[in-house]
C-alpha cells in the first residue's frame, strides 16, 4: 500500500478539473440521472421549496433542484466561479442558486431544507461527519422531506503501477456499516436503499484504477 493520498490533492484536483470543464472517469459533467429526476417529478406541495445540493460539482443536481423551482443552496469546496458561469443569467430558475465555496462538513444545517441531495461526495468525509450532516439535517426536517444520498461503499484503488491507494480521512464504509449508520440515522422515515457495482478505468492503462459498491438511499420523511 503506498502513502495515503492527501484530501488537500483530492479537492485542488476537483478544483482544477471543474474550473477547467473537463470530465473525468466518474463522469463529472453528466447530467442528472432518471432516478433523481424521477423522484424530483414525484415531489408534492407538502415538500418545502428549499434544497441543499452537498459537493455540487460542476452543478448538474443544482440546476435540476432550480428549474424544478427550488431554492438551492449549493454547497462545495470549490470556488464558485465555474458554477456562476454556468448558470450565467438564464433565468427566473438561476437566481434561485445560492453557491457557498465550504466544506460540507463545516456547512451548518439549521434549517428545513425539503430535499437535500449529497452525491459521490460523503465517502470522502471521516464518518464521524458524514453521520453528523445528515443526523443534523434529520434534526432540522419538518415537512414531507427527501434525501437522496449516492455514497461509495467497499472502494478500492489502484494506482497506474496497480498499487493499492487509500484517501487520508476517508470514510472507508462497507455496505455494511454504511446501512447500518442509515438506518441508525434515519428511524422513522421511508427508507430505499439500492446497491450497484461501480468501477472506473484510468485511460492510460484501460484498467480499473476505482472499484466501489454505490449505495443510493433515498429516505422519505413522511410521518411529518
Ligand atoms: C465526484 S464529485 C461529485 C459532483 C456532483 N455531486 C455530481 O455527482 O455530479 C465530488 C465533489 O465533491 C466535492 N467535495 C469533495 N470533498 C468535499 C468536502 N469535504 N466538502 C465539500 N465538497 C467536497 C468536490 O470538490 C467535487 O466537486
Amino acid at each position: 500500500m503506498k502513502q495515503p493520498v492527501s484530501m488537500a490533492s483530492v479537492h485542488a484536483f476537483y478544483a482544477d478539473v471543474i474550473r477547467r470543464g473537463r470530465n473525468t472517469a466518474e463522469n463529472l459533467q453528466a447530467a442528472a440521472s432518471e432516478r433523481f429526476n424521477n423522484l424530483l417529478g414525484s415531489i408534492g406541495d407538502a415538500t418545502p421549496r428549499t434544497a441543499l445540493d452537498l459537493g455540487y460539482g460542476a452543478g448538474a443536481y443544482t440546476i435540476a433542484l432550480a428549474r424544478a423551482g427550488f431554492h438551492v443552496v449549493a454547497v462545495d469546496q470549490i470556488p464558485s466561479d465555474p458554477l456562476l458561469r454556468r448558470i450565467g443569467d438564464a433565468g427566473t430558475w438561476a437566481r434561485r442558486i445560492e453557491p457557498r465555496q465550504c466544506l460540507a462538513e463545516d456547512f451548518i444545517i439549521d434549517q428545513d431544507f425539503g430535499v437535500i441531495v449529497a452525491k459521490d461526495v460523503l465517502h470522502y468525509l471521516t464518518r464521524l461527519n458524514v453521520e453528523a450532516l445528515l443526523t443534523s439535517a434529520v434534526a432540522h426536517a419538518r415537512g414531507e422531506n427527501y434525501h437522496y444520498l449516492e455514497v461509495f461503499t467497499g472502494i478500492t484503488r489502484r494506482s497506474a503501477d496497480g498499487q493499492l491507494l487509500r484517501i487520508e480521512g476517508e470514510a472507508g464504509y462497507t455496505p455494511e456499516s454504511f446501512r447500518r449508520g442509515i438506518e441508525r440515522i434515519y428511524k422513522g422515515w421511508d427508507l430505499t436503499l439500492l446497491w450497484s457495482q461501480h468501477a472506473e478505468q484510468d485511460s492510460r492503462t484501460g484498467l480499473n484504477c476505482f472499484e466501489a459498491i454505490r449505495a443510493t438511499v433515498i429516505a422519505a420523511n413522511r410521518a411529518a
